[in-house]
């Protein structure tokens, strides 16, 4: 059945610091929403984009994406900004979930994932080793414990699952995850790794926009 990728994009992105919603920051010449779309369409693998936005972009997404790219109205929450997804893509056998601030991400990446799935694996998420020590901190900020650095991961997107596992874990489960692995992790299902690329670094900080104008051969915007 078709690989469906969701492109969640319905928040503000206030991080980022730019007057724009994130997913449209332009980054050489082409919006990060769009950079995206085409790294999802340009893997080959993927039958139907979805993306989400929020009701006053609709006709701004519309305007921005290649001909045949589904846009829909996004949520208060992540989540039901995918749920709404989700329902946009019925027939869907594979279902992709990635950021629109990953804008860098390679292509290849993204056939690896569905690969992982098509051998069988029905949620994959593409993971890199974190290179600084990682606490976890109480609301004050004192450190509360130091996970071993060796079993941490930083998780990337396009997060990959088999379709039904994904509309059963936004059906059976609440309250909020960072990624949509975690919800599947939450019904006791088993969530596979592979190995990530630097360049799918989320795009979250004027800091990480520079960087991706940097890796682009550009020094403004
Ligand atoms: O806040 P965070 O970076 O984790 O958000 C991840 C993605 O979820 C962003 O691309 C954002 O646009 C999207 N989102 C959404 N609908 C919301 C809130 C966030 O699609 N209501």
């Amino acid at each position: 059945g078709p690989v469906v990728a969701l492109v969640p994009a319905a928040g503000r992105g206030v991080r980022l610091g730019e007057p724009v919603p994130k997913a449209f920051v332009e980054l050489g010449g082409r919006s990060m929403l769009r950079r995206a779309v085409d790294g999802l369409l340009g893997s080959g693998v993927v039958d139907t984009v979805v993306v989400i936005v929020p009701d006053a972009l609709v006709e701004a997404a519309r305007a921005d994406l290649p001909d045949g790219v589904l846009v829909v109205v996004g949520g208060e929450e992540r989540a039901d900004s995918v749920r709404a997804g989700l329902a946009a893509a019925p027939d869907a056998a594979l279902v992709l979930v990635h950021d629109a601030a990953r804008a860098l991400t390679p292509p290849s990446l993204i056939a690896r994932v569905v690969a992982e799935l098509q051998a069988g694996r029905t949620a994959v998420v593409p993971v890199l080793p974190v290179s600084d020590t990682i606490k976890t901190v109480d609301v004050l900020g004192t450190v509360t414990g130091t996970p071993p650095r060796s079993e941490l991961r930083a998780v990337q997107t396009p997060q990959g699952f088999d379709a039904d596992l994904l509309r059963r874990a936004y059906r059976d489960v609440n309250g909020d995850a960072t990624d949509d692995a975690g919800l599947v992790e939450r019904l006791g299902e088993q969530v596979r790794t592979i190995v990530g690329e630097p360049e799918a670094f989320k795009i979250t900080t004027p800091w990480d926009l520079a960087l991706a104008r940097v890796l682009l051969g550009q020094a403004g915007p």
